[in-house]
């Protein structure tokens, strides 16, 4: 189990754009994709590669690929869908499925309406993505599904995670690593992060 801060200037700074209340939903979508694909570098680093043969202009030499079958990035939806695009840049070959969680306003437990997943997610390395780890319930509640259906590696990648949502998610899934660009002060009465960035679906979609 680890729990990785990803400290990075270039995320640092981005991260403040979208943490501004003034950043329109251009702008936003667009940073929050960049700060994906910046992190992706940093969650991908232990993948395992393939050996292969390649001929160079000059020889023959032993070159490393990713396997097809290597990654499945699982956005819980709406929000984590604003991450997908910075990820999948850098990992083509991943397939995408998609959960569908959101959090009831008033008790805060997940409610589960959507689901649909690669054929072969089990044998891949799944990057489960949501910019907002709050209480941990969306996160586990998705955890939880995907070892049902057999997935037996997952990181989770979010933006801005509360302390108190990554020690219930640590304590329901300790075999999941856990990336984040910053672990914020806490949770309001509202279950807000703070200070954080406010309701991310809200800002990637224009909604409210
Ligand atoms: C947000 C966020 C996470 C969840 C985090 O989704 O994107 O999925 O809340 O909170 P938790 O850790 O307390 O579960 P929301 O419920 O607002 O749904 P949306 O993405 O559809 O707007
Ligand atoms: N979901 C969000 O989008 N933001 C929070 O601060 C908490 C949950």
């Amino acid at each position: 189990m680890a729990v990785v801060e990803v400290n990075h200037p270039l995320i640092s700074h981005k991260l403040t754009f979208l943490r501004n209340k003034n950043t329109d939903t251009k702008l936003f979508r667009e940073t929050l994709n960049e700060i994906a694909g910046l992190m992706t570098y940093e969650v991908t680093k232990g993948l395992k590669l393939e050996e292969i043969e390649v001929e160079t202009p000059v020889m023959k030499t032993k070159s490393y690929i990713l396997p097809d079958k290597a990654v499945a990035v699982v956005p819980i939806l709406r929000a984590g869908l604003g991450m997908v695009e910075g990820i999948i840049t850098f990992i083509p070959t991943a397939k995408v499925g998609h959960i569908g969680v959101y959090r009831n306003e008033e008790t805060l437990k997940p409610v589960y309406y959507y689901c649909k997943l690669p054929e072969d997610i089990a044998d891949r390395k799944v990057i489960l993505v949501d910019p907002m780890l709050a209480t941990g319930g969306s996160a586990n509640y998705a955890i939880d599904y995907l070892k049902k259906e057999g997935v037996k590696d997952i990181v989770f990648l979010s933006l801005i995670a509360a302390p108190e949502g990554i020690a219930n998610v640590v304590k329901k899934h300790p075999d999941v690593d856990i990336y984040t660009a910053k672990i914020d002060e806490g949770l309001n009465e509202k279950g807000y992060i703070y200070p954080g960035l406010g309701d991310a679906g809200d800002r990637i979609f224009g909604t409210k």
